[in-house]
């Protein structure tokens, strides 16, 4: 049922209070609060944030939306129907190049002119996506050059999508062409609030112009040949190169430091694809217009961090392919996009129910969409944008899922989403200015994740897995949000910083981390770190490589296994590890053992598998194996109590499916309480006094707070007393 004329004037007026927009209709772009992130918080509504732009502060729900696809006719009834929803942005043109410049150099904005003042009327901001993902036909029929290679040098075709290559100059002139002529237009218009770069890059090309710049780019790191001989160990197979021409362009089956490098240039290529039109934009755009780029989930096709410098926020498209809602996946997938910038970040897709590209595509359940939502922005998202508002009638997407039917009316989904959307309009105030504040600090390393994949040792080594075999026990323990940084972020907030498998480590790193660990941090070191410098090449030392001395310990030798083994040392119901084990010594009196391998397991047999020694005014651990869910629930509480790091919530069962996010700043602490189970959860939070923002606690018994599968409260928790402590330091 589509609310009424009256709830929908409400609605309006909600979203108007929200934005700080109050009775500003005409002009209500001046009073954006550009404040953005906590820092910024203390800026009067109505200020710009000097240079870099910042996305509202507001929670924002929206939609992409595709005026170009459908008559004009029909768009007064579709913005209609998204402000009945609560919905206040729209990402639109990321594939309109072709109805924006119909042909080389003639452009038509009218048709976007007039969609962003529809929406304008609606109360609906605007997204520009730039719209190179998907370049005409007149292009790359004019201009075949242009089209990405692939590793087998086939060249791609019109009618798919990043069909160009990322090297290209003749493409990169015609996007900037393209992104200028828009900032031009659109930099000072009111109603956009910012640009999104392309859409999800990330396929490299294999054409002859990458080549050669792949070459210049080597040229340019190592200066000698010679160096590049040296540090990649060409004297192997006679790989040695008289000069950077003769260096082939792989993506796999290759030399490790050639791989690794492949990825680096890569990671450059694409940040300068994206600053050749950030730039461009920046010139004609206000500065309070953000600039992002949408990124793929777990996407390790470039260095995301690398990518990010130059971009004013990060974004992400978060889906669930088959339906079943990993919560524990996703909420590191946040705090990862959340690291990117450090600050907060749009969610610039998710699925209205369901995508159409895995192989059995099953809804989310009822519910689990707000329950999607609502987690994205206890984690740090400022907005939540479904993909897509309606079904092209034709196109290779017709069975994703929308909010419209092909009819033009609402499907079941909708309704929920109308109910987000109510819920963020009310609790946009409370949350603007604020962020996910963490005492605990995950290192995750492009460079890592890319050695250990070209060379996996053990099939089932994934590094990503790996990695959430960490964050799980520590989220599910502290229930709080995890801040997962690049290697080189400023650490000194952290109680607790741990580094899962950190393949790829330079002395500069190592140095970084040591003194992290001198100044009373506690580091902890998962399997197969430390082994490889920045070329990818062997530490001469044993693992840790440059952290040995610190650690006062080493690795002895690396194991991949097929069957599990089993450890002794801290108690657990589960004492088994699998996948990989690393013999430890312990070269320093001050190191001590504190995991040991069983006896009768082979080489394994009674070796120390984790060491810890104090360092400084802190220390620093190795853990030497992939340890199982339960064996590794125990390792986190004994990590945690070491740094005196404690749960938001004491009383709530470790393996409990409520998750607690907080986020607070501008003298706010919010809570949003998830029950991501499939049963009723009781919280043991006293419920009584509090301010609920969304949902009413209902069933509370005063002690308790009582929350439906999949349900979601978010309480104003600013008067009581934090129990999130850093301890130890
Ligand atoms: C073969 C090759 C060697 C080496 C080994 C590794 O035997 O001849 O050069 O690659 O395999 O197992
Ligand atoms: C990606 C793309 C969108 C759309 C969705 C479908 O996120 O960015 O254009 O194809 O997938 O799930």
């Amino acid at each position: 049922m589509i609310p009424t004329i009256d709830s929908k004037r409400l609605t309006a007026a909600l979203v108007a209070a929200a934005l700080g927009l109050a009775g500003a209709a005409p002009d209500r772009a001046a009073a954006v609060p550009n404040a953005g992130t906590a820092a910024l918080a203390a800026a009067p509504a109505g200020a710009t944030a000097s240079h870099t732009a910042r996305a509202p502060s507001a929670l924002l729900m929206g939609t992409a939306w595709y005026p170009e696809q459908w008559p004009r006719a029909r768009w007064e009834q579709d913005l209609s129907l998204m402000e009945a929803a609560h919905i206040n942005v729209v990402r639109v043109a990321e594939f309109a190049w072709s109805a924006l410049e119909p042909r080389d150099g003639q452009f038509d904005f009218s048709w976007l002119d007039s969609a962003i003042a529809q929406a304008s009327h609606h109360h609906i901001r605007v997204v520009l996506g730039t719209p190179t993902a998907a370049p005409p036909a007149w292009l790359t029929t004019k201009y075949p050059d242009v089209l990405r290679v692939d590793e087998n040098g086939r060249p791609e075709e019109h009618g798919e999508r990043q069909q160009f290559s990322f090297s290209s100059p003749r493409y990169r002139q015609l996007a900037r062409r393209i992104a200028e002529q828009m900032a031009v237009h659109y930099g000072h218009n009111p109603d956009v609030i910012g640009w999104q770069i392309d859409n999800e890059i990330g396929p490299p090309s294999f054409d002859q112009e990458t080549r050669s710049q792949f070459h210049k780019w080597l040229q340019h790191k190592y200066g000698d040949i010679a160096a590049l001989n040296e540090h990649w160990t060409t004297a192997y197979w006679s790989q040695t190169y008289d000069n950077f021409d003769e260096v082939p362009m792989h993506s796999k089956s290759e030399n490790p430091g050639l791989l690794l490098d492949w990825k680096r240039f890569v990671t450059d290529t694409w940040t300068d694809y994206i600053n050749n039109q950030a730039e461009v934009i920046r010139q004609h755009a206000d500065p309070r217009q953000f600039i992002t780029t949408n990124t793929m989930q777990w996407n390790g096709g470039f260095d995301h961090y690398t990518v990010h410098r130059s971009l004013d926020m990060a974004a992400w498209d978060e889906y669930v392919p088959g339906g079943r809602y990993e919560w524990l996946d996703y909420a590191l997938q946040h705090d990862l996009v959340r690291g990117y910038k450090r600050a907060n970040f749009w969610l610039m897709e998710t699925q209205p129910g369901f995508v159409n590209w895995g192989p059995v595509n099953r809804s989310l359940d009822p519910g689990q969409v707000r329950e999607i939502a609502w987690q994205a922005v206890g984690h740090g998202a400022d907005a939540v944008l479904y993909w897509q508002w309606r079904s092209a009638l034709n196109g290779q997407e017709q069975y994703h899922g929308t909010l419209l039917g092909a009819d033009g009316t609402p499907v079941p989904v909708y309704r929920e989403v109308q109910k987000i959307g109510d819920e963020f309009a009310r609790a946009s105030a409370a949350l603007s200015g604020t962020t996910p504040h963490s005492k605990i600090a995950m290192l995750q390393s492009y460079e890592s994740r890319w050695a250990i994949g070209f060379q996996r040792h053990q099939k089932d080594f994934d590094p990503v897995q790996e990695f959430e075999a960490f964050y799980r026990p520590l989220e599910l323990a502290t229930q709080a949000s995890i801040d997962v940084v690049s290697t080189d972020a400023p650490l000194q907030e952290y109680a607790l910083v741990v580094a899962p498998a950190l393949n790829v480590i330079s002395e500069q790193q190592a140095q970084h981390l040591a003194e992290y660990v001198r100044q009373g941090g506690h580091l902890v070191l998962g399997p197969r770190s430390g082994m490889k410098d920045p070329y990818n090449a062997l530490w001469p030392q044993r693992q840790p490589g440059p952290l040995e001395t610190l650690l006062g310990g080493r690795v002895e030798q690396f194991y991949a296994l097929d069957q599990p083994v089993n450890l002794s040392g801290v108690e657990s119901g589960d004492r088994r590890a699998s996948i990989w084990a690393e013999t430890l010594e312990v070269l320093s009196p001050e190191a001590h053992v504190w995991m040991t391998y069983d006896d009768g397991q082979g080489w394994l047999s009674g070796k120390p598998a984790a060491i810890t020694r104090k360092a400084g005014k802190g220390s620093i651990t190795y853990i030497g194996a992939w340890l199982s869910n339960g064996l590794m629930q125990a390792v986190a509480a004994h990590l945690l109590e070491e740094a005196g790091v404690t749960p938001s919530l004491p009383g709530l069962a470790p393996d409990s499916p409520v998750e607690i996010c907080e986020r607070s700043g501008n003298g706010r602490r919010i809570w949003i309480i998830i029950n991501h189970g499939t049963k009723a959860e009781t919280v043991p939070l006293a419920v009584k006094g509090k301010r609920f923002i969304v949902g009413s606690g209902n069933g509370a018994t005063g002690n308790d707070l009582q929350l439906a599968p999949h349900d979601v409260v978010v309480i104003d928790m600013s008067n009581y007393q934090p129990t999130i402590s850093g301890g130890a330091r």
